[in-house]
């Protein structure tokens, strides 16, 4: 009988944070793209609850005309899914990896909490999984914009100016922190929960009146919470691939249809688009590509990641507004345009993200944890 010989892939998809449904198109572009000749694809739907979806549910997170294409995950038994391991017993976890049939690596395609923020990427390390992307604390760390900012600053890496408040604080320290904000910096503001995506709680405080139902607001969705000086520029994103000798990609630019990037503009509106390259000077391009390997390096990253910049439109100063250590990932995203653009095409871009996280896992399992 021939071998089969694709790559077998794990695909982790869905999940519990507010940005399921962008993982959903992210996981239905990746196995659309993916040559069915080259890849054997197990589909892992966790749902907005945070349980592996049934083969049954699967139908509900991905378009019909996939489904020839994948084996739910239960293909290989539920007992062999990572949650086994979560539920703690390891000794007995399923023989996941070579040879036995079930998927040679794992992409974690969520984002936000729950599987951006490092907490999937602790559950694969203890299933002893190889998976694509960041490690457990560049993706937790990444995750939190203030342990970010403080890491990346902390290197000499320019970060939107800001101040970090929890929401225990408000009560009684709302007025004070918008005295300090308004000495430093004055009006427009932002603010934004530490640890979301999509823009989701990211609100913009043009006037003092709008202060506290703004930070308010964004408390609802985190109990840290940033409040940042407002930037006048344009956003720009550069992409990052490999592990220590990860590349920088082309500068792109995002162009909001509204007034700032929020989830309308995302993910609603047909008016927002993308410029790739940014019609920016070379210089400019320059520094924002060095300055995405140095923040990816400063927070460890391997894999991938996308860095995204202000280009303030008065001084011409770049800042580093936040990095995000699995940015949506479909072909008509930012990531694969910048890749495909710098000539790596989507295929191949996977291909190579594989290789990346099983050179990881290599590295990692070649070092001691002992002096034994
Ligand atoms: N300090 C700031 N100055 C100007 N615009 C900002 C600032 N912070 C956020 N924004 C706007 O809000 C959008 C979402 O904020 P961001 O910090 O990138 O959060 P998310 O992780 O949700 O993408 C940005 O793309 C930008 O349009
Ligand atoms: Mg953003």
């Amino acid at each position: 009988m021939r071998q089969d010989r694709r790559t077998r892939l794990g695909i982790l998809f869905g999940g519990r944070s507010g940005e399921h449904e962008v993982s959903l198109t992210s996981a239905a572009s990746v196995i659309a793209a993916l040559d069915p000749e080259a890849y054997e694809i197990f589909a892992a739907g966790i749902t907005p609850s945070g349980r592996i979806a049934r083969p049954s549910e699967l139908k509900g997170m991905l378009p019909v005309e996939l489904f020839g294409r994948i084996r739910p995950l239960a293909a290989i038994g539920t007992e062999a899914s990572v949650l086994r391991v979560a539920s703690g017993a390891p000794e007995e976890a399923p023989p996941a990896v070579g040879g036995d049939g079930g998927p040679e690596i794992w992409f974690p395609l969520l984002h936000g909490p729950y599987g951006e923020d490092g907490t999937m990427q602790g559950l694969l390390e203890m299933a002893g999984l190889p998976y694509i992307g960041c490690g457990v604390l560049a993706s937790a760390a990444a995750m939190d914009k203030d342990l970010a900012k403080r890491l990346l600053a902390q290197s000499g890496l320019p970060v939107t100016p800001s101040l970090t408040v929890f929401s225990r604080e408000l009560e009684t320290g709302l007025a004070s922190v918008r005295e300090r904000a308004e000495r430093a910096w004055g009006y427009p503001m932002f603010s934004k929960p530490a640890n979301l995506g999509s823009s989701v709680g990211v609100r913009k405080i043009r006037r003092r009146e709008e202060f506290g139902d703004a930070v308010r607001d964004s408390a609802r969705y985190d109990r840290k919470i940033l409040i940042e000086k407002g930037i006048d520029g344009r956003e720009l994103e550069c992409a990052v691939l490999g592990n220590d000798d990860a590349r920088a990609s082309v500068v792109g630019e995002v162009i909001s249809a509204g007034e700032f990037y929020d989830y309308a503009s995302k993910y609603v509106s047909t008016e927002s688009r993308l410029e790739i390259p940014a019609r920016i000077d070379a210089a400019t391009a320059d520094e924002i590509r060095a300055l995405a390997l140095r923040a990816f390096a400063v927070l460890d990253g391997s894999g991938l990641a996308r860095v995204d910049f202000f280009l303030d439109r008065a001084s011409g100063g770049v800042w580093i507004n936040e990095i995000n250590t699995m940015p949506g990932f479909t072909p008509i995203s930012m990531y694969a345009k910048l890749w495909a653009a710098a000539g790596v095409p989507f295929a191949e871009l996977v291909r190579e993200l594989i290789r990346l996280g099983l050179e990881r896992f290599e590295e990692r399992n070649s070092r001691r944890v002992s002096c034994g």
